[in-house]
């Protein structure tokens, strides 16, 4: 990996950047591949996506890799998937570590075949030291899924008595999910050239910037994602305000989701 040279500011570069990365099968498909061929065609694209980030420092980087709709697809391909997840995680792993990029999973790992989920485990606790950059996967992630599990949970402790209605504001059911150790995202790029969430992140991305292209993932190059964070950096973001109360006051009024902070 190259040394960080990050092309835009700290204060203008996105802290989280969120993926749906969609389009391999069609990208397959066009070139009278397998869909499976896309999907390993994507790997390399990942790999990218995840060394440009850390070369233009941005903290967090997500990536939709399998939702729980995703289950439903015919067991070949999900089987493909399952066995791609386990290449990346062998086959990345030391330099992942080397690059302090810490790994993380949202959505429910305990769903993933168990040589599939170990193999994640693994590079989780392999890079568990990371402090440069946190690389999330969401595998068997649903958004809706996410949010009424977090309920589910919060239900239960206030039964119990743990838990006070008053005391649940934004912050404090956010620690209830699976995305609790990241920031809002600020930009959400999806390929595949559909202009829709598939139930990704939808508590998470309230105030994100999206960017939807019409590339298939597999053709997702640096030049692409940098141009991606250009766009992004030259947003003004209001979070509900005036244009006018945001030169004045800047960004500080807004108040997003602060992972680990208590209270
Ligand atoms: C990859 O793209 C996303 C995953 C679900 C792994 P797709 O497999 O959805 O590709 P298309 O949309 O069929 O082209
Ligand atoms: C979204 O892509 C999920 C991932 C990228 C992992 P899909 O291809 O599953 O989404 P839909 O079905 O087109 O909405
Ligand atoms: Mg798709």
């Amino acid at each position: 990996m190259k040394e960080a040279n990050p092309l835009f500011d700290k204060a203008v570069r996105p802290r989280h950047v969120a993926i749906i990365m969609d389009g391999n099968g069609r990208w397959a498909q066009a070139r009278g591949l397998e869909r499976a061929e896309g999907h390993a065609e994507g790997a390399n694209a990942v790999r990218e996506a995840v060394t440009t980030c850390r070369e233009q420092e941005i903290e967090y980087l997500t990536l939709y890799a399998f939702s729980n709709a995703n289950w439903q697809r015919p067991s070949i391909e999900v089987e493909a998937l399952m066995r791609l997840l386990v290449e990346f995680a062998e086959k990345e792993k030391a330099e992942l570590r080397e690059n302090g990029i810490r790994v993380n999973v949202v959505g429910e790992i305990e769903d993933l075949p168990s040589h599939t989920r170990r193999a994640v485990e693994h590079v989780i606790d392999y890079c568990s030291d990371g402090d440069r950059m946190t690389l999330s996967l969401a595998l068997s992630y649903g958004g809706r899924q996410d949010i009424v599990n977090a309920a589910r949970a919060l239900a239960v402790r206030a039964r119990a008595g743990l838990v006070l209605p008053e005391e649940i504001d934004e912050n404090f059911f956010h620690r209830e999910m699976t995305t609790h150790s990241l920031p809002d995202v600020d930009l959400l790029i999806r390929t595949g050239g559909e202009a829709r969430l598939s139930d990704f992140l939808l508590f998470e991305a309230a105030y994100a910037e999206l960017a939807f292209l019409d590339i298939m993932w597999p053709d997702f190059k640096e030049d692409t994602f940098i141009e991606c964070v250009r766009r992004y950096a030259t947003k003004e973001r209001r979070f509900g305000r005036t244009s006018a109360q945001v030169a004045q006051e800047g960004a500080k009024v807004f108040q997003p989701l602060r992972p680990g902070s208590e209270g």
